[in-house]
């Protein structure tokens, strides 16, 4: 690879993170609420395109973990939901292994969160209500995507797109039974706090029965 002059050498790129602090009275004995309030914030930083983007990682039967981009769209003090195909690689990874982590990182305001939970499927109720609050074009493509299986190209996709589009004309599109939410109930949630000279504020919370507890970690 070529090294482009005008830039900065890779191993030279660095920033000094100074926008914020964090402290443990921050959390009080309630992480979600400081969830809440980052969440908020990430959602009216102007420079932050989908603050309710996260990482989610699952382990394989292969023992290797993988992540991936999904939607936080909904949360609250049982946890973090996301939508998506119960039998995708995510879906039967999970089931299997419910054990997960996501993470957030949201630049700029130089904060990261890191969650380790457990997953469940989210009531089918709850899945009907969103899927049904879904654009049309969005529902089908439930239907249509057999998500992380290999298929012989594009033309597969839209095929099969056209052919649903005709069989749901003039019909309510029915949340198919692969699909749905998936409820994430956290055991630890960690805050960071990007801080100068890479002495950044980690405030990490953590289950102890039916408590939420606080510890500060070290950068
Ligand atoms: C910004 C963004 C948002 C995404 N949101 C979702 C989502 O909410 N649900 C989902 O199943 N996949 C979502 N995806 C696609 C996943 O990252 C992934 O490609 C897909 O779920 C298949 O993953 P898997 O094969 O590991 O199961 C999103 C991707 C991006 C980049």
């Amino acid at each position: 690879m070529s090294t482009n002059e005008m830039k900065p050498k890779l191993a030279d790129l660095r920033k000094s993170y100074e926008k914020d602090t964090l402290d443990i009275h921050h959390v009080k004995d309630n992480p979600m609420q400081l969830f809440q309030k980052w969440f908020s914030q990430a959602q009216e930083e102007e420079t932050i395109d989908e603050a309710n983007a996260m990482s989610l990682t699952t382990f394989g039967d292969d023992g290797y973990p993988r992540a991936r981009v999904v939607l936080l769209k909904d949360f609250s003090e049982e946890g973090f939901v996301f939508f998506t195909n119960y039998k995708s690689e995510k879906g039967k990874s999970l089931f299997k292994h419910p054990k997960v982590g996501l993470s957030f990182y949201w630049p700029g305001l130089e904060r990261q969160i890191i969650i380790k939970g457990r997953a469940e499927k989210l009531s089918e109720e709850r899945s009907d209500k969103y899927f049904n609050s879904r654009p049309r074009g969005n529902q089908l493509g439930a239907h249509v995507s057999p998500q992380s299986e290999v298929i012989p190209d594009r033309k597969f996709l839209e095929d099969l797109n056209t052919t649903l589009e005709n069989k749901f004309k003039n019909k309510l599109i029915p949340r198919p039974d692969h699909w749905g939410g998936i409820l994430i109930r956290p055991i630890e949630i960690e805050f960071w706090q990007g801080r100068p000279n890479r002495l950044h504020d980690r405030i990490c919370c953590y289950l102890d029965g039916i408590n939420w507890k606080a510890k500060r970690l070290a950068p």
